[in-house]
């Protein structure tokens, strides 16, 4: 009998009776016979936990289908469009075709903002640190240019913003690019999340211990208790259908803040209650 290899995958429990965090976990089991000194045939079966292998390979597969599944549809409108303006002669009517080039245009935006989110995300996995320029910079600097590149957001919602920061000149080191990314998009969020006038945002900054404590908080929809675990996951989005009233976001965004706040050394938590509040807070060493 030749040497045998069986995958095992069990969503219940593994067999040292320890569970990951999804509750799954992949073994890899040899079979093989053997023949002891004494002449006495016994099979040796050898148990590799290849759980973290899994898990690697499960998210490298998810990520593929994700990323695909959210470049075909803007391409897909994209493709539909130009076929009527050149197989349907619409390219003949201007205004028809200035719609249409349009909203090609917002689609073909769209692709881009994927994939620069996605080159952000493969940069920060790649070299992690080798990423991140670290300088020292003032956190109020930063937060006022992020209000600043969402004033128009902050006006069509005719919402609050509230910056606290003490001490005024707080500053840490850190990447600016980076953390411009974060602050902008955990901002983003809570005002596109929330698009009734007059949503109240709070963004504050001060020290405890030898931590920086950064905060982000509204006082909107909130997201449900059911979709907190998965809200750090790329591609992750609570309402997954694109509305009428504009595209949404990629779902890549708070996977891009949690990847670059770690790349610091930090951690990012959120504490949400529906209607009531809903709190980013970013905690890293001084
Ligand atoms: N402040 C918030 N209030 C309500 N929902 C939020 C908030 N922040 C994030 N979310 C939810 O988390 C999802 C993922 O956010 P993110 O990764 O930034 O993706 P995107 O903004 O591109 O949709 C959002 O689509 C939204 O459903
Ligand atoms: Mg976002």
């Amino acid at each position: 009998m030749k040497s045998q290899q069986i995958i095992i995958r069990n969503n219940e429990s593994s067999l040292s009776n320890e569970k990951n965090q999804d509750g799954l976990s992949a073994w890899m089991v040899d079979v093989a016979p053997h023949t002891s000194s004494d002449k006495t045939d016994y099979t040796c079966v050898i148990f590799r936990n290849m759980t973290a292998e899994y898990q690697a390979d499960q998210i490298r597969q998810d990520f593929v289908a994700n990323a695909s599944h959210e470049l075909r549809t803007p391409m897909a409108i994209i493709k539909g469009y130009l076929e009527a303006l050149l197989e349907d002669n619409m390219i003949e009517e201007p205004d028809i075709a200035k719609r249409f080039l349009t909203i090609m245009d917002k689609h073909s935006n769209r692709i881009s903002r994927i994939i620069d989110d996605m080159l952000a995300i493969s940069k920060l996995e790649s070299k992690e640190e080798a990423s991140i320029n670290m300088e020292e910079f003032k956190i109020n600097e930063c937060i006022v240019d992020v209000v600043e590149r969402l004033s128009p957001l902050i006006s069509e919602n005719k919402a609050n913003v509230n910056v606290y920061i003490k001490p005024k000149n707080l500053s840490f080191n850190g990447d600016k690019f980076y953390w411009a990314q974060i602050m902008f998009n955990l901002v983003e969020n809570a005002l596109k999340e929330n698009p009734k006038p007059g949503i109240k945002v709070d963004i504050s900054a001060y020290c405890i211990d030898n931590d920086i404590i950064i905060k982000v908080t509204d006082y909107g929809k909130g997201i449900p208790v059911e979709a907190l675990p998965y809200i750090f996951k790329r591609f992750y989005r609570v309402d997954k259908h694109h509305t009428n009233s504009g595209i949404k976001g990629t779902g890549l965004g708070l996977s891009i803040v949690k990847r670059a706040v770690e790349g610091h050394g930090g951690t990012i938590s959120v504490h949400s209650i529906p209607g009531v509040e809903t709190v980013f807070t970013i905690k890293i060493p001084n």
